[in-house]
């Protein structure tokens, strides 16, 4: 994977790289705050929406290996940010939903704007690479705003809460 004759011709640009660092911190950030968010719902016996959330921060590890796999094959140098520690602690589900969504379109935000880079760059190879992330932004912040518009119409019911605990415990890795 590492640097080859074609070295030359692929290197990626120093900026793009330093971005693409930037990106991986912020999908390890994502998935170091949806396994504390796991952790809150396992605290509160809501093993569904742990399991759901679990499923997120592998998700995001996922995202993170997709770009630093990258950045080495087009022979950038990686550096590995200090991830902060995530909080554990949140007053109901709907406010973790909420902070999620933030997080979700703060990191749509960012790959917006390294595709942007890339554009300015001429790095083709870099923005169809990035392709996949664009869209899987839009599955991320859907399913959001989805559990999102489900917390708030059942309220206090508690009935319901288990009900949506049972749906999202069923989510399969493949499906996402
Ligand atoms: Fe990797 Fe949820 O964005």
């Amino acid at each position: 994977m590492k640097n080859n004759l074609l070295t030359h011709n692929i290197m990626i640009h120093p900026k793009l790289a330093d971005a693409l660092n930037a990106q991986i911190a912020q999908e390890l950030t994502a998935s170091y705050s949806y396994l504390g968010m796991s952790t809150y719902f396992d605290e509160q016996s809501l093993d569904g929406f742990a399991s759901w959330m679990l499923n997120q921060h592998n998700e995001e590890q996922e995202h993170a290996m997709k770009l630093l796999t990258y950045l080495q094959d087009r022979g950038g140098s990686v550096s590995l940010a200090a991830i902060p520690s995530p909080r554990v602690t949140f007053s109901t589900p709907l406010e973790v939903f909420k902070i999620s969504l933030e997080m979700e379109c703060e990191n749509t935000k960012s790959i917006n704007e390294l595709y942007e880079l890339a554009l300015k760059l001429n790095d083709h190879a870099t923005k169809s690479h990035l392709q996949w992330f664009l869209d899987e932004q839009v599955e991320e912040e859907k399913s959001m705003e989805d559990v999102i518009a489900l917390l708030e119409r059942i309220g206090d019911d508690t009935a319901g809460l288990l009900y949506m605990d049972d749906k999202l415990g069923q989510r399969k890795a493949e499906e996402e």
